[in-house]
């Protein structure tokens, strides 16, 4: 138990561990990497190099210390993000290098204004904190393990198959080295895949949506070829360009929180922008599978024919379900928008719905659900990257 002395120190310094938000978790990153560059290994250098991740870790904290009394109204928030730490190999004993190294970042950017006792307190806070990650982790690595045909951390798979879908998004189908089958997961779970990189110090890793209704023997990603120029692009521009069917790569064990609820069978709509059609196609699938009888949509928006996965599949699926919809929009064309008359004509909003896309885009379509007399309950989302604030907070 923190003690109340503990719990004041911290709800005071809280506003000024967030002015100085940036400085601190500039200087943290660096220092923790200069003095464990094998963590490079497991973060994302771009999202390193765009600054993002370190103000998602860092807030996480801060907003986490404020709830101290009663982490468990902030439970929902660390499993999002457990999920995230589980699918990247995060371990207990990371969690003391972070906390070092954040504590030393709080010292050098406050100085004399970091006093020992309030250095003390956030040791004490953090240890609280990172308790509560290291025993959800722990409770989601044994689901793994103990799932059937399941592994915790990373496991070799094979590319077995190669295919466009678009001009640039290419699925990649994906078997265990070791000739077992695949977990089942939940339509809307990603995976995280690692690979080393010629001619790169540190291996790459990145999540991906699974793209298609749990198979026994295989994962699908599809995967959008990011510009040759973009920091974050490492990883699909390799995928696309070098590798090929037979080629291996590291993958974890599906995770995520963004899941179609597969008992409900009243009305549900599917509102995708660009690649935020993967984890769609995986719900899509399933309910098409399991209850073809649900009344579902299917929007689309992208940027024109040559851009636009999965056609034929989505049209081939809604043909043969009872009640389903099914509308793409190419925003090169005039009106080329999902537009507030768009969900008013295609979503059931007695119903659930289901976005995914670029944050403008979902913020757009979220607000315009909501609009529509949805309430938040019913809109379920995933934003792409590193959360920037702790939403339930
Ligand atoms: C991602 C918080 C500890 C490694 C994240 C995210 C948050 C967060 C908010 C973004 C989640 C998202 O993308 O949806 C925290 C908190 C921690 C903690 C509050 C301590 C209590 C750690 C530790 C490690 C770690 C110990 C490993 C050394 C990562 C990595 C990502 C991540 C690699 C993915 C983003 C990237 O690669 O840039 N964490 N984290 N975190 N965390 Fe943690």
């Amino acid at each position: 138990m923190l003690s109340q002395e503990t719990r004041t120190i911290i709800k005071s310094t809280v506003p000024v561990l967030e002015e100085h938000g940036t400085a601190i978790t500039t200087v943290f990153y660096k220092n923790m990497f200069e003095a464990h560059p094998e963590l490079l290994n497991i973060f994302n250098h771009a999202n390193q190099k765009q600054g993002r991740q370190q103000a998602a870790l860092a807030n996480t904290v801060y907003a986490a210390a404020v709830h101290i009394d009663n982490l468990e109204a902030i439970l929902p928030a660390i499993v999002q993000i457990s999920n995230k730490h589980v699918s990247l190999g995060i371990k207990p004993e990371h969690y003391p290098i972070v906390g070092e190294y954040l504590l030393k970042g709080i010292k050098e950017v406050l100085g004399d204004a970091a006093t020992d006792e309030i250095i003390h307190a956030w040791a004490e806070t953090y240890g609280v904190i990172a308790d509560a990650f290291i025993g959800v982790e722990k409770d989601m690595y044994e689901n793994m393990e103990t799932q059937e045909n399941g592994w915790s951390f990373f496991k070799d798979f094979t590319i077995a198959r190669k295919e466009k879908e678009s001009e640039n998004i290419t699925s990649f189908y994906l078997k265990p080295v070791d000739g077992k089958n695949v977990p089942s997961y939940q339509p809307g779970q990603y995976i995280s895949v690692r690979m080393s990189i010629p001619g790169e110090q540190y291996l790459f890793n990145r999540q991906y949506s699974l793209s298609q209704a749990a198979q026994e023997d295989e994962f699908r990603i599809s995967v959008k070829r990011d510009a040759d120029n973009d920091p974050n692009g490492r990883v699909s521009v390799y995928l696309h360009d070098e590798m090929n069917v037979g080629d291996r790569f590291e993958v974890s064990a599906p995770a995520g929180e963004f899941v179609l609820d597969t008992e409900k069978t009243t009305p549900v709509a599917f509102v995708s922008g660009g690649v935020g059609i993967t984890p769609m196609m995986s719900m899509f699938e399933t309910v098409a599978t399991l209850t073809p009888e649900r009344p579902t949509a299917f929007l689309h928006a992208t940027r024109n024919e040559s851009m636009h996965a999965f056609d034929k599949d989505i049209q081939k699926s809604v043909a043969a379900m009872d009640n389903a919809s099914y509308k793409t929009l190419y925003s090169d064309q005039p009106q080329g928008y999902i537009t507030h008359a768009v969900l008013e004509e295609y979503v059931d909003i007695t119903g659930d719905v289901y976005v995914c896309g670029p944050v403008p885009f979902m913020e757009a379509m979220i607000q315009q659900l909501q609009a529509l007399g949805m309430k938040e309950e019913q809109i379920h989302f995933e934003f792409f990257g590193p959360a920037v604030a702790l939403q339930t907070v």
